[in-house]
C-alpha cells in the first residue's frame, strides 16, 4: 500500500538542525493551518509563532526542559481563542479544532522538507506568561519546526485489523 509521501515519511523529530526555515515555507505550513476545517467554521485558533531564540529557550524550561523544543528555529503555539463551543455531540469542538489544524501543518512541513514535533508536555501557565496569552485561552499544544539533525528511528502502529472495523464495534 502507498500512502502520500508526507505521511508516509514523517517521524516526530527529536534533534534539529539551527539551520532557519525559508520564510516561505514557514508561510506555507502556517497558512496550511489556516485552511484547516473547524466546527461551524469557528476558526477559533491563533498560531503564535515563536522564532526569537532566548524566548524558544524559556519555553524549553517551561517544557520541562526538552532539549529539541529550544533547538527547534520554530516553535508554533497553537492556542484556542474560544474554549466555550459545544458541539452538538457534546464534545468541545476547541481541541479537536486546533489539533486538525496543527495536524494540516505538519503534513506541509513534511511536504516542504521540514521535520516536526507536537509537544503537550509544558507547564501550561508558564507558557502562556511567556507569550502573553490571555488568561481565559488555552495553548492546546505546541508545534516545533525546523530542519532534522537526525532521524528518529519510525515507531510502530498497531496492526489495521485491530483499529478498524466496518459495521460493527
Ligand atoms: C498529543 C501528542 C502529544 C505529544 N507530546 C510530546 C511531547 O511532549 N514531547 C515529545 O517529544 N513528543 C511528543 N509527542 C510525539 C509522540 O511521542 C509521537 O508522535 C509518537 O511517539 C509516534 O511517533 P511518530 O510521530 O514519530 O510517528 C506527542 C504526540 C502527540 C500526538
Amino acid at each position: 500500500m502507498k500512502l502520500i509521501p508526507p505521511i508516509e515519511e514523517r517521524l516526530s523529530i527529536q534533534k534539529f538542525s539551527p539551520k532557519p526555515i525559508e520564510p516561505e515555507k514557514l508561510t506555507a505550513v502556517l497558512e496550511a493551518g489556516r485552511r484547516a476545517p473547524s466546527a461551524k467554521n469557528r476558526q477559533p485558533w491563533r498560531f503564535i509563532v515563536v522564532d526569537d531564540e532566548d524566548i524558544r529557550k524559556r519555553v524549553e524550561t517551561a517544557a520541562f526542559g526538552q532539549e529539541h523544543v529550544g533547538q527547534a528555529p520554530a516553535i508554533v503555539a497553537a492556542c484556542t481563542t474560544n474554549i466555550d463551543y459545544l458541539m452538538p455531540n457534546g464534545q468541545p469542538a476547541y481541541p479537536i479544532d486546533i489539533t486538525l489544524a496543527v495536524s494540516f501543518m505538519m503534513i506541509q512541513a513534511q511536504a516542504e522538507g521540514i521535520g516536526s514535533c507536537i509537544i503537550t508536555t509544558y507547564d501550561e501557565r508558564e507558557v502562556k506568561e511567556i507569550l502573553t496569552v490571555p488568561f481565559s485561552m488555552r495553548v492546546v499544544m505546541l508545534l516545533l519546526l525546523g530542519y532534522p539533525a537526525e532521524l528518529p528511528f519510525p515507531t510502530t502502529r498497531k496492526p489495521f485489523e485491530q483499529v478498524v472495523s466496518f459495521n460493527h464495534w
